[in-house]
């Protein structure tokens, strides 16, 4: 296969930031744009129309019935994406989903299996292990560059992030999008949305949790947007203890607000020095091409730091990619378009996902009752 024909489920902030990728001449020749899909029929007809995309749908059984779809990436509300991955690999379709790809562990071992079981390629954002970042992270901490690790922490704050972005603020039906979902169950709450970023990167590099336990509630009962009260009673603030075994302990944390990290990265501390963001004992931690990293400070240039920078190291971000948002998860789709046409397996897998999907789950479910939970799953 050589032109993967490619769907979108949902048609909101992050699908149209991907699109902006998509469109670009060195994808244009892999990928065709063949359908799109929103239960809000005028933004799915608008962006078909703003993109190219050949046919657009308001239910994406519709779409996953058209032949002209062989790989879909999922970009609606997190609570619907098991159905929707678990449809979509039985109507045959390659899947990249954004994060998180399922809310509990038996589904995300349901949707591992059933793409197994089908020899289908599905990508599940995000992949974090691709950053060349993490990578040089983990080797530091194996050889023993910061001592006998002791603990680590990680996580991220919800703000008024989605509250503010800019497809939000506007009138028309691509900019008018409602964030509401994020702070509603099921699928709200800053973990499953944001802290699963900083566990993703945890786990690749310190490898699998056994054991975790948690304090998690709901601190903000309600949000103002666009000056209407949005009733919040998806957990916000949750605190999460991770055991590695061997006494080796982490702390996360997904709240309303406060970081205590430096973007979604994690500190890690042992008995001869730390590593704190990009940092190693208060040193720039030279990892491979930091220095190309560091340039997206720039004068001029969109993105506005080494974090952000990060991105630019990623395999599929050239110069037509650089200034555009979300380089990350068009590299995820990346993966999935290589994978399918080239059978290049990709490194984010299935399996690292549901592990830290089984971490959430996990956390949740110590909060309500209680008890430290054993995790049923790991990763390599
Ligand atoms: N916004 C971000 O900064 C961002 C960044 C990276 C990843 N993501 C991820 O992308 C996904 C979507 O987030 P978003 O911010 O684009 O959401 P959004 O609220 O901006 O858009 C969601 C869209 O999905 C549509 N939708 C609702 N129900 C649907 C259904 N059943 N089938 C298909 N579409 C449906 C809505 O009408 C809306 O157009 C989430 O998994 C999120 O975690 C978001």
């Amino acid at each position: 296969m050589s032109k993967l024909n490619f769907g979108i489920v949902g048609a909101g902030t992050i699908a149209l930031r991907l699109l902006r990728h998509l469109v670009q001449p060195d994808v244009a020749e892999r990928v065709s744009l063949t359908a799109i899909c929103d239960p809000v029929a005028d933004r799915a007809q608008a962006a078909a129309e703003k993109f190219g995309i050949t046919r657009w749908f308001t239910d994406e059984q519709e779409l996953l019935a058209y032949d002209k779809v062989d790989a879909v990436t999922i970009a609606s509300p997190i609570n619907f994406h098991f159905e929707q991955v678990r449809r979509a690999l039985l109507a045959a379709k390659h899947v990249h989903c954004n994060k998180t790809m399922a809310t509990s562990v038996s589904e995300a071992k349901e949707l591992t299996r059933l793409a197994r079981e089908r020899t289908l390629c599905l990508v599940p954002s995000p992949g974090e292990m691709l950053r060349p970042h993490n990578r040089y992270i983990k080797e530091v901490i194996r050889r023993g560059d910061i001592g006998t690790l002791c603990w680590a922490v990680c996580g991220a704050a919800f703000g008024t992030y989605h509250q503010d972005e800019s497809e939000r603020q506007g009138n028309d039906v691509l900019t008018n999008i409602d964030p509401s979902w994020y702070f509603r169950k099921p699928g709200g709450g800053p973990l499953y949305d944001m802290t699963v970023y900083s566990l993703t990167a945890l786990t690749g590099i310190l490898g699998s949790v056994l054991r975790v336990t948690a304090l998690s509630g709901a601190r903000i009962k309600e949000r103002e947007f666009r000056g209407r009260l949005v009733p919040c009673d998806a957990d916000d603030n949750t605190v999460i203890l991770l055991d590695f075994g061997d006494s080796l302990f982490a702390f996360a944390y997904g709240t309303a607000a406060g970081r205590i990290t430096e973007a979604f990265n994690g500190s890690y501390f042992g008995t001869r020095g730390s590593i704190i963001g990009l940092t190693i004992n208060g040193e720039p931690l030279e990892y491979p091409g930091a220095d190309i990293a560091r340039q997206a400070g720039a004068p001029g240039v969109e993105a506005r730091s080494q974090h952000i920078g990060n991105q630019w190291l990623l395999p599929h971000i050239n110069e037509l990619h650089r200034d555009l948002p979300e380089q990350h998860v068009f590299e995820d789709v990346m993966q999935l378009v290589d994978w399918v046409t080239e059978g290049k397996p990709s490194p984010v897998t299935a399996e690292h996902a549901t592990h830290v999907i089984d971490i959430i789950d996990s956390a949740y479910r110590a909060s309500t009752t209680g008890k430290t939970q054993v995790l049923s799953t790991t990763v390599e």
